[in-house]
């Protein structure tokens, strides 16, 4: 058992059901991309669990490479606009590119990077999220494979951080009211 789990007041989703939402996933991705060789693009920090697990239940060759990227301007997301903080080392063209998020939540940091990846020449862009928030999205955009659609609430663990921490958490949930004060 983990002591941070102690800082939980709902398990969205168990470790278990976690691993089985990967699992589906990586099959989906598994039938389409294989013999693409794909370039799995994570968007940091948050992607770090799903990409560790999403790549290693795959069976096909995959490449695998990190963009950071960060809101700026009012320092809410709300404006849509974001930085790059750290790109891509590997050239676009002509490769099969799959983003892969933790999270869609307003969708405005996934909508920029998808268009950003597509002026760069590749053969295909698409996104793969392991949680999505419908009821949050301001932005349509086309998600082609998504894990798990959840309320609109705060949830951390599983490479989602309240203030840098619970990222490390193998399930997911919502944090308790004792946290925040
Ligand atoms: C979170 C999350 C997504 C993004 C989703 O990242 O990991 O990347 O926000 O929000 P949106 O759909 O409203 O754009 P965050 O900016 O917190 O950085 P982190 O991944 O380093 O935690
Ligand atoms: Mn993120
Ligand atoms: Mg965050």
């Amino acid at each position: 058992a983990q002591d941070v789990q102690e800082d939980l007041s709902h398990v969205l989703l168990s470790t278990e059901e976690v691993q089985a939402t990967i699992a589906e996933l990586a099959a989906k991705v598994d039938e389409d991309y294989a013999g693409k060789n794909p370039l799995i693009v994570a968007v940091l920090k948050g992607a770090i669990m799903v990409v560790a697990d999403l790549t290693r239940a795959m069976s096909s060759h995959v490449d695998v490479d990190f963009m950071a990227v960060s809101s700026y301007g009012s320092g809410t997301k709300s404006s849509g606009v974001v930085r790059i903080v750290k790109d891509l080392d590997t050239d676009l063209t002509g490769r099969h590119v799959l983003i892969v998020e933790d999270i869609i939540d307003s969708g405005l940091t996934l909508s920029w990077l998808k268009a950003n990846l597509e002026s760069r020449n590749p053969a295909s862009v698409e996104i793969c999220t392991f949680l999505r928030k419908p009821d949050a999205m301001k932005v349509d955009i086309d998600v082609k494979y998504v894990g798990r659609d959840i309320p609109n609430e705060f949830v951390v663990g599983y490479g989602l951080d309240y203030a840098e921490k619970y990222r490390n958490l193998d399930c997911v949930g919502t944090l308790a009211p004792h946290v925040y004060s």
